[in-house]
């Protein structure tokens, strides 16, 4: 693969236009976008600026149209069996919470998550402990962050309703299996949503092999537009919700006193939408299948090793999850015992222009629970080199030997 090709596709990575050599190590947070998917959503603004699926004109056909070949794009990404699978929403934390509120719960009804889902898959299930009795069960993760099946079987019973996981960890990297997880709590009758928004940009997903009944992701981590995302679900599930947020284009027709509402995903997608970002979006789904899921693993990998080689001769620094760098996809995240990792990060940023996260990553409850006040997280993409891995590892060990 030609990185350096490659990295011309993304203008934020062009250091003449942005006046520096910006390391770019925070896709997990949010990917850069190529050109083509800039391209896509200027052309929403500059030709066919209106709305989608209600007047009669020119431009709304043009954007209707559009948007169906978005979303037909998006449910082929990930095979799904027809489109109207897809709902496009603003991010995966919408897509969660619409399946929290529209799922039918009843007091009593039990819902797993692991023990380091982050904020978004959590606080959504916390909420219906409180409006609707539902109980919320904890599957705590082996020593080493990977998913621990004997303790996810343990807690498997009648009683549970959904199994709600990070299909990837936006932590550590670490990839659950999922396929088994699914066959497991199907035979107990629950259902399963897996919160991709940290795998789509990096595996191959197959909804309809998965067997899986829900899926969001979001779009703006895997090179779409800020703010987009889609909730997949099959269709009879779909079918069988109440929807969650109601209003114009969620209905066929209405009186002063009802409604009826329109079959998925409209009966889901109230009021005026962004256009232009899901016709990026589908600009994006198109660009990645064009770079291709072994490539992106491959650089990724490359990059995870490369960095993970280096940190671990840095005194008192600790990889956050399994030592095997294969296993943690494109992400490093880590500390160093009593810096502050903000600090660290200011640094970064200061000395090199590198970009990374800090912090608890929206994960508070994984850190409050082993008492860790925070990490940095380097999370690199196809269009990261081993030169940028590099220029990291050593600004940390310069930053280690002044802190
Ligand atoms: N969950 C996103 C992250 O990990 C926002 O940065």
């Amino acid at each position: 693969m030609n990185v350096e090709k490659i990295r011309q596709d993304f203008p934020a990575l062009d250091s003449k236009r942005t006046r520096k050599a910006i390391v770019y190590f925070d896709t997990a947070c949010q990917s850069l976008r190529p050109q083509v998917v800039i391209d896509a959503v200027n052309r929403y603004y500059l030709q066919e600026p209106a709305c989608s699926g209600r007047s009669m004109h020119q431009w709304a056909a043009a954007v209707t149209r559009e948007v169906d070949r978005a979303r037909e794009l998006m449910a082929k990404f990930l095979n799904a069996s027809r489109a109207q699978e897809i709902i496009f929403t603003r991010n995966t934390t919408e897509g969660i919470n619409l399946v929290a509120n529209a799922f039918p719960f009843r007091a009593g009804d039990v819902v797993l998550v692991s023990d380091k889902e982050h904020n978004s898959n959590l606080i959504p299930w916390q909420m219906q402990v409180k409006q609707r009795g539902i109980e919320l069960k904890i599957i705590p993760t082996c020593p080493d962050n990977t998913f621990d099946m004997d303790a996810f079987e343990a807690l498997l019973d009648k009683r549970v309703k959904l199994v709600a996981l990070g299909f990837t960890s936006n932590l550590d990297g670490v990839t659950i299996p999922a396929g088994e997880i699914i066959r497991k709590a199907h035979r107990v009758g629950a259902h399963v949503l897996l919160d991709a928004a940290q795998t789509a940009p990096h595996h191959p997903i197959n909804v309809r092999a998965l067997d899986v009944d829900f899926l969001a992701l979001s779009g703006h981590k895997m090179l779409g537009p800020s703010g987009t995302g889609v909730l997949y679900g099959k269709y009879a599930l779909l079918e069988s919700l109440s929807p969650f947020l109601v209003g114009g284009d969620t209905v066929a027709n209405s009186t002063y006193a009802n409604c009826e509402f329109l079959p998925p995903p409209e009966k889901f997608e109230a009021g005026l939408q962004d256009y232009a970002g899901i016709i990026g979006l589908g600009a994006a789904v198109e660009y990645l299948q064009h770079i291709g899921f072994d490539t992106i693993r491959k650089q990724e990998a490359l990059i995870t090793y490369a960095l993970s080689e280096q940190l671990k001769d840095i005194s008192g620094l600790k990889i956050i999850g399994p030592a095997d760098p294969a296993l943690r996809g494109g992400v490093t995240t880590f500390y160093i015992e009593g810096v502050d990792s903000h600090r660290v990060a200011l640094m970064l940023d200061q000395m090199a222009n590198v970009l990374v996260r800090s912090g608890q990553h929206c994960v508070h409850s994984w850190f409050n629970a082993r008492q860790i006040k925070g990490s940095v997280r380097a999370s690199a993409y196809f269009y990261n080199t081993i030169e940028e891995a590099n220029i990291l590892a050593e600004c940390l060990r310069k930053i280690r030997k002044v802190l």
